[in-house]
């Protein structure tokens, strides 16, 4: 008998707070090329995973713009931290789009292969960086579609929470999921 082998439809979930304290799979760190650390939401979530987070990322060997490296949780409830680098932003003109949706594509081929069902996203970019929210969202929730779409069977994520650290953050997260026509929960 051919049992047809329907894949779970992602579900999408919005969260406002602390990415650091998710009970997930996977949460993703926006990073910089060295991977050594840094302010924002690498600072939380290396001050989170304990002083182990850095001496793994120490073997890393760094991360290009627009790629993705992962390391355990470590004192983090979640298993793994996926790094990615967002680009800069400078004007639009220099590749931020595509890079920055590689950024989100990355983590999920990466979770996918390391067998993450729930992987937490923070708005790539969208601090220190300068990548314009609005903007920045609507280019993840593109990527992060399209690479669901278009993963073949094995893929495992089934759950996508899009973490917000302010109100007006997680309004730009809402209207990039109803532009994609997407409907989403709490988390
Ligand atoms: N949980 C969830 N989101 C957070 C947290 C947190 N604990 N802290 C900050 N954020 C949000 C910010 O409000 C912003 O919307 O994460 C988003 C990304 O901002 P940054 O952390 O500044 O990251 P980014 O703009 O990609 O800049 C990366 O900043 O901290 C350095 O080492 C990092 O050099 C790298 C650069």
């Amino acid at each position: 008998m051919n049992l047809l082998k329907v894949r779970a439809v992602t579900k999408f979930k919005l969260f406002k707070g602390d990415i650091c304290g998710l009970r997930v799979d996977a949460i993703a760190n926006a990073a910089k090329n060295s991977l050594l650390g840094g302010g924002g939401v690498d600072g939380a979530i290396h001050a989170a995973a304990g002083p182990e987070l850095l001496i793994y990322c120490r073997g890393l060997g760094g991360c290009d713009t627009g790629d993705a490296k992962f390391s355990p949780g470590f004192l983090l409830p979640a298993k793994f931290v996926i790094h990615t680098v967002g680009p800069i932003w400078r004007g639009g003109l220099r590749n931020e789009p595509a890079l920055l949706a590689s950024c989100y594509q990355r983590c999920l081929d990466i979770a996918n292969e390391l067998g993450v069902k729930s992987l937490a996203f923070p708005a790539i970019s969208c601090g220190v960086y300068g990548y314009p929210h609005e903007a920045a969202t609507h280019v993840a929730v593109a990527a992060i579609n399209g690479s669901v779409m278009g993963c073949g069977d094995n893929a495992t994520v089934n759950e996508i929470i899009l973490v917000a650290y302010s109100e007006q953050m997680m309004a730009h997260w809402q209207s990039a999921l109803t532009a994609s026509a997407l409907t989403w929960s709490e988390y």
